[in-house]
């Protein structure tokens, strides 16, 4: 355990050799399934819009649930991040404005990691994609199914950090080790730099023993890389996408929506300090 506490931040690529500031790339990955993985890349994007930024999300579940929950329907999208990926056509071609930039799934991104893994550079796909936006952008959030798969690992390649949501109620430290194993393995042939950059607490019900002891141990394995914002239990999450809205919008004054900002505050404050680091060490 406290494998992750090991690895360092990781250390971003975000200017070009013309110093244009690079969107951070964050991908959004546990392979557990339902721990609030799109719920938080939907409304963190909408609260780092909310906050000045310029925000794309990028949707690279076959499910469609991120797509689905801007009230786009995956079962007739034509063109969505299959296209992107497999047939290698500009991304900007397939993002539709929603209440941020959304790169949208269709059901036949299922069939992606089958065409992707007998082509070349099958796990830079999205990488390569992601390069002719990223200097237009702050952010670029990237949903990944619930398995560690070509999918998933084209977001690791593409991100500046891996953010891991896990759920309160069913916390599993043998999965995040086996996260933080294939992060290892991507960082050592795919791309130095990616490492989890936090891990959000979600579903968090304070009410609960068991929700509490979930806390410290992640805590305690994990340390700092445990934000300190919770997100709670509340039915406001799911009541949101039914109305093809993010918490922010379906109730902007609500608690549900405010924690989203608090953390997004929190990660763009870990940011600079981080980057304050970092050009301390350089001075
Ligand atoms: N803090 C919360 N409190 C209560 N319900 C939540 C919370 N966050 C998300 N949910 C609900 O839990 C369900 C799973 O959330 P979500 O779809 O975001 O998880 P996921 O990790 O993306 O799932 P999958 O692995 O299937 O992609 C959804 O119905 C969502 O509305
Ligand atoms: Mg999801």
């Amino acid at each position: 355990m406290g494998l992750m506490r090991l690895l360092p931040r990781s250390q971003e690529r975000t200017q070009t050799s013309q110093g244009t500031q690079l969107a951070r790339v964050i991908a959004f990955a546990n392979q557990k399934g339902g721990v609030a993985k799109t719920t938080s890349t939907l409304n963190l994007a909408v609260a780092f819009q909310e906050q000045g930024l310029r925000v794309l999300v990028v949707d690279l579940d076959p499910q469609g649930n991120l797509t689905m929950s801007q009230g786009l329907n995956p079962d007739v999208i034509e063109r969505s991040m299959f296209d992107v990926l497999v047939h290698r056509i500009p991304i900007s071609e397939i993002i539709e404005q929603r209440e941020a930039d959304l790169a949208v799934a269709s059901i036949d991104l299922a069939g992606a990691e089958l065409a992707l893994s007998a082509m070349i550079g099958r796990e830079r796909a999205l990488e390569k994609a992601l390069a002719e936006v990223r200097a237009s952008y702050d952010y670029v959030l990237v949903d990944t199914p619930p398995s560690l798969g070509l999918l998933t690992i084209n977001a690791f390649v593409a991100a500046t950090g891996v953010i891991v949501p896990v759920q309160c109620e069913y916390l599993s430290l043998r999965g995040l080790v086996q996260l933080e194993n294939t992060l290892a393995m991507v960082r050592e042939n795919l791309n130095p730099q990616v490492g989890v950059e936090g891990i959000v607490a979600t579903m968090f019900d304070g009410r609960t023993l068991h929700s509490r002891e979930a806390i410290e141990i992640l805590e305690e394995n994990f340390g700092e890389l445990v934000y300190r914002t919770r997100i709670r239990k509340t039915v406001r999450y799911a009541e949101a996408p039914v109305k093809g809205s993010s918490v922010l919008k379906y109730d902007p004054s609500g608690a549900a929506a405010e924690a989203y900002r608090e953390l997004a505050r929190e990660i763009v404050a870990a940011k600079e300090a981080e980057d304050g680091a970092q050009a301390r060490k350089h001075a």
